[in-house]
């Protein structure tokens, strides 16, 4: 069952039901303000961290869910029947027409009632700390509609996590200014804090709230406020309690005639010493920020910064598209994939319908995995973000495990120990490296957990994330896992029977020497990325030393990694094997069959086809690939927080995604293009949409998890947006299906294609110039790019030659 559909057009998915069966968001904000916004106007806004400087209040995990937002009312004078176009919060009120389009950092909203029409566009403008409401009500009756609007927001008192917990204080700061119809909430102003948010509109207002209880009315809600069923605002200043933002506008929107109304909601920071007006009162000084208000308060502004919004994302989406004989794959590679990446990149991992915006900071290795999916965007922020990444290392070559956005310190509460980090640093400068070409990024000076005079090369920085693992090799020559490796759950080290105790950061035992089979084969992946960096310094004597060690971790792979059908996964504290035909339990995991391969590993003997041959046996869904098999049916204490979770679920043995994309790539690597593409298919959100009821997460992204097979809902998506699996789908299909493969030495074209196909085309850009791209190849064929033929020239195998910059090439790549 479906609750909407695409609109490839205009870049859009159209929700045309309200009810969806979670709310279905999409992210306002580009840079540094940002907002979720759900189908329903429910959400919030933040500038940079959504911790430390939230604009507004969201009720998580409420009943009913998702209240808080954006709200407008509007209001039939005449008759008093009031409503909100976007259902919410007021799903009582029966709408005439319901639409939701969630557009690339845009929402619009329409909804109707009783003969008016209200369509919202919310947007947060580039280059700006604000967002822009516009509202455009429609008469479409014979008479003239006489019409109260009220705006609402309900602020957040900055610091969301003491907003939510720390009333006896909160309830006493509370402090707003009201001045010509603009709302200032300034709670802590007076004291330690040099921002403010403002809420302003362009209309004359009739009157405002911002004391909720005296818009709301006592013990009511959002449903049904009293300022609105009265039809009167009553122009309440809040001092303490809670201060919110209403707008009371009254219009007359004459038959068949549209009436445009804007809303502005932003934040401002003053200079510490300027930040009254007068000096010395307690009056917020509005200078710098009327100039900014008043521009956005100009219907043409609003018209312009919409369109250079559109322009933003032409261009990023513009780096690669490509044409398929599958839709699904068409607009997830060319809309929504791309941009579920750069919302994955902005936001990290805080801030979702199931990501508070408190809890985490950037993790180190997500960070290094979602560049993959972003990095041809926009390559400067990836050079940005891989220069603050490292400087959270230690000399060590160990890695703070998350960082904070704001500080971009490394976090001292998690602290360190999670064994596969550093080598993600290695993974994530080789994929910018491949992309840009910019071996500068090599030389630049970086310091250790942030000490300045520590600097050294960024270079040395990885050459110490691969010796990081190397002096830290257990008993079989597997490398330790410390704390966990890329599953945060399985926590070998940790044996906490303690409820509450921190599976990640606990250890109670010592002397263990739990070993990670899963890092023995991104280890061999990273020494020969390393190696192939170290080529392109012409340091050829350190590249043979990279890779001979990558070749002596696959041997100890082979010896002691390998189950007889499949890798294992770990040995664990006291040296018993995990993931193996031994276990009763958890005997085959996915992570070690992905990893390894895509190291190379078993690609020679075998292993790998068999590897793989296991998964597609004992993994395999038609919801996805489940992370383990069997599920744990009770707590484990040797093994962590993997068994915490009730068979089926995250890392228990649920579709943990973002492992699904390292088996479709390994099914390239062994040739098999048919089940790589049916992989990329079964957890691909479009293609499931119409499993609406079933998924009932967002069918334009990507989500987290999908319950596994031991779930009793097997087929259901958890944790959407935020999430590895969008990075490493986007390179699986493009670079390792479609085979549009940025190397170290420039682009390949090299395809793995499900048989029945005919070829594609794409068009990417590539360090500088175009590349129109049309792969040829007959039908049930299985085979590889032979030759290419550029501008007609032909080419043995699958590396494009490097074009000008500017130019425009076309290739095309003949499979036989
Ligand atoms: C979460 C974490 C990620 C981890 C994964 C598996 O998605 O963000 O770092 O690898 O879970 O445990
Ligand atoms: C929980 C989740 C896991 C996540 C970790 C770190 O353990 O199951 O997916 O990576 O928390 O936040």
């Amino acid at each position: 069952m479906r609750y909407g559909h695409f609109d490839d057009e205009q870049r859009e998915y159209v929700i045309d039901r309200p009810d969806t069966p979670l709310p279905w968001i999409n992210y306002l904000g580009t840079e540094s303000y940002f907002g979720i916004i759900s189908n329903t106007a429910g959400g919030y806004s933040f500038y940079r961290d959504a911790r430390l400087r939230r604009l507004t209040r969201y009720r998580y995990n409420n009943a009913p869910l998702d209240v808080g937002g954006r709200y407008l009312y509007v209001r039939d004078d005449a008759t008093g029947d009031y409503w909100s176009p976007s259902w919410q919060p007021t799903p009582e009120r029966d709408l005439d027409e319901y639409e939701c389009r969630h557009g690339l950092s845009y929402t619009r909203i329409t909804g109707a009632r009783g003969g008016v029409r209200a369509e919202m566009l919310y947007f947060a403008p580039l280059d700006e700390t604000l967002e822009v409401w516009r509202a455009r009500i429609t008469n479409t009756r014979d008479t003239a509609a006489e019409l109260s609007l009220f705006s609402s927001v309900e602020f957040c008192l900055w610091d969301a996590q003491d907003d939510a917990t720390n009333y006896q204080r909160n309830f006493n700061t509370g402090q707003v200014e009201v001045v010509d119809g603009t709302i200032y909430h300034k709670t802590e102003y007076r004291e330690r804090r040099d921002h403010f948010a403002y809420f302003a509109t362009n209309r004359e207002i009739s009157g405002f709230d911002t004391q909720r209880e005296a818009f709301l009315g006592p013990y009511r809600g959002y449903d049904r406020p009293a300022a609105v069923e009265t039809g009167q605002a009553t122009d309440s200043i809040a001092h303490g309690w809670q201060p919110i933002g209403s707008h009371h506008v009254k219009i007359t929107v004459n038959p068949g005639e549209t009436e445009e109304v804007l809303f502005v909601l932003g934040y401002a920071e003053n200079p510490r010493d300027a930040k009254f007006d007068p000096p010395g009162s307690q009056t917020i000084n509005k200078v710098t920020v009327e100039p900014t208000i008043d521009r956005w308060l100009d219907p043409a502004t609003v018209e312009q910064g919409f369109a250079d919004l559109r322009a933003h994302w032409d261009a990023l989406l513009g780096t690669v598209t490509v044409t398929t004989p599958d839709d699904d794959t068409n607009r997830m590679v060319n809309i929504w994939n791309a941009y579920q990446n750069m919302v994955t990149f902005n936001l990290s991992r805080s801030t979702s319908l199931y990501e508070a915006g408190i809890g985490r900071g950037m993790g180190f290795r997500d960070s290094n995995q979602d560049l993959l999916g972003f990095v041809h965007m926009i390559p400067a922020r990836a050079r940005e973000r891989i220069l603050d990444i490292a400087a959270t290392q230690k000399t060590t070559g160990g890695a703070y495990h998350q960082y904070q956005p704001l500080t971009k310190r490394g976090n001292n509460d998690i602290g360190e120990g999670f064994n596969d980090d550093p080598l993600w640093l290695i993974l994530g400068v080789a994929a910018y490296l491949k992309e840009t070409g910019d071996q500068s990024i090599l030389d630049e000076p970086v310091p250790f957990d942030n000490a300045a005079g520590s600097e050294v090369s960024l270079y040395e920085h990885l050459r110490r994330s691969l010796r990081y693992t190397l002096d830290r090799l257990g008993p079989h020559g597997l490398p330790l896992i410390g704390r966990a490796d890329w599953n945060d759950c399985l926590n070998l080290n940790c044996f906490s029977d303690t409820p509450g105790e921190p599976f990640q950061t606990t250890e109670n035992a010592s002397g263990g020497v739990a070993e990670s089979v899963f890092i023995a084969g991104q280890f061999v992946l990273a020494a020969k990325e390393l190696a192939g960096i170290a080529a392109l310094r012409e340091q050829e004597g350190e590249a043979v030393v990279y890779r001979a060690a990558a070749e002596k971790m696959s041997g100890t792979i082979a010896e002691h990694g390998w189950d007889g059908a499949w890798f294992r996964r770990a040995y664990d504290f006291h040296g018993t094997v995990i993931g193996s035909g031994e276990n009763d339990e958890g005997q085959i995991f996915v992570e070690p069959q992905g990893m390894c391969v895509l190291g190379g590993v078993g690609l020679e003997d075998g292993l790998a086809v068999k590897a793989l041959d296991s998964v597609a046996a004992r993994l395999a869904t038609p919801h996805g690939i489940v992370l383990q098999q069997p599920a744990y049916s009770s707590y484990r204490i040797e093994l962590g927080e993997i068994s915490s979770y009730p068979p089926g679920y995250k890392e228990n043995g649920g579709i943990f995604c973002h492992t699904n994309p390292w088996i479709m790539i390994a099914e390239t690597m062994v040739g098999n293009g048919d089940r790589a593409f049916d992989y990329y298919r079964r957890i691909n959100p479009s293609a499931r949409e119409d499993l609406g009821e079933v998924h009932r997460c967002e069918p334009y992204v990507y989500a987290q998890m999908i319950a596994g097979r031991d779930a009793p809902t097997h087929g259901e998506a958890k944790n959407s947006w935020l999430t590895g699996t969008a990075a490493w789908n986007f390179a699986a299909i493009t670079q390792w299906i479609l085979g549009l493969r940025p190397d170290f030495d420039g682009l390949r074209v090299d395809p793995v294609l499900p048989a029945d196909w005919t070829g594609f085309t794409a068009t990417r850009r590539f360090r500088g110039a175009t590349y129109e791209i049309t792969v040829r190849k007959p039908a049930g064929v299985r085979g590889r790019v032979t030759h290419l033929l550029v501008e007609g020239e032909r080419v043995e195998g699958s590396l494009v030659p490097l074009a000008t910059e500017g130019g425009v090439v076309r290739v095309e790549a003949i499979v036989e």
